[in-house]
């Protein structure tokens, strides 16, 4: 991001980098815990709640693709030291179920993440509404798919009652 650009953000751009950069922790953190439990899970029909789970893993690592290259265009760097993620995250690691086929645990877990994640992309583009219009945009973007993450698993609650 050149000067002038930045000059138009009205906005500081370092704290809005350091936003992004917590969320970008909360992507991978969150791809990984999705991840690692679509692959590990077991039981009755496991097959359906894996493909659930890799399929929003999918999209987390889609949304730390580009929050990671938004933070580049406006001068930043992410967390690059997967060692860091947790500390530089908002929500810290979601964690994974113990017993591999407690469906419910999991649903706990994703659930209360993306509830996380809905906070954290409102919050960003509350503050870059109508002056950063590119990550407004992006965070938009990404609220929704955070939206329907959240919903989905809400809607298995519903199934498994
Ligand atoms: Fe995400
Ligand atoms: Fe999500």
């Amino acid at each position: 991001m050149g000067k002038r650009a930045r000059e138009i953000t009205g906005l500081d751009v370092k704290d809005l980098i350091k936003d992004l950069d917590r969320a970008y922790c909360d992507e991978w953190l969150a791809y990984y815990a999705w991840w690692y439990m679509g692959q590990a899970v077991e039981g009755q029909g496991y097959e359906d709640m894996q493909e659930f789970l890799l399929d929003i893993a999918k999209d987390e690592l889609e949304h730390a693709t580009e929050v990671g290259e938004r933070i580049i265009e406006l001068g930043g760097l992410p967390t690059n030291i997967p060692t860091l993620w947790v500390k530089n995250s908002n929500g810290g690691y979601p964690g994974v179920m113990k017993d591999l086929s407690d469906y419910n645990e999991i649903i706990k877990i994703v659930t209360k993440a993306e509830a996380g994640a809905i906070d954290v992309y409102n919050a960003i583009a509350k503050k870059t509404f109508g002056k950063d219009h590119d990550t407004y945009q992006l965070a938009v973007h990404i609220l929704g798919e955070e939206i329907g993450h959240e919903e989905k698993f809400e809607n298995l609650i519903g199934k498994r009652k």
